[in-house]
């Protein structure tokens, strides 16, 4: 199981963390990868001046914005699909 992690402790839920969990949980559905890759939240990760913290199996991703969470799916998360 690989665990996308979204922060959404106050200065990432101001940031849009909202608009990026719809956006991951949009490529597990559209990679077909429900019951494979799990999201979830977590209150702050610590790295509030980032944008809207990410992590993928505890690793910290780089910034992710709603225009690149898909190419980040597929950098960071397809490659771990088993
Ligand atoms: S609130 Fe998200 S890293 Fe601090």
């Amino acid at each position: 199981m690989i665990i996308i992690t979204v922060c959404v402790g106050s200065s990432c839920y101001l940031r849009g963390a909202h608009k990026i969990a719809t956006a991951f949980e949009g490529s597990i559905l559209r990679h077909g990868l429900r019951g494979k890759v799990e999201l979830q939240g977590a209150f702050c990760m610590n790295r509030c001046l980032e944008g809207v913290a990410v992590s993928v199996n505890g690793e910290p991703l780089p910034r992710a914005t709603e225009e690149n969470c898909e190419d980040l799916f597929r950098r960071y998360v397809l490659g771990e699909v088993k």
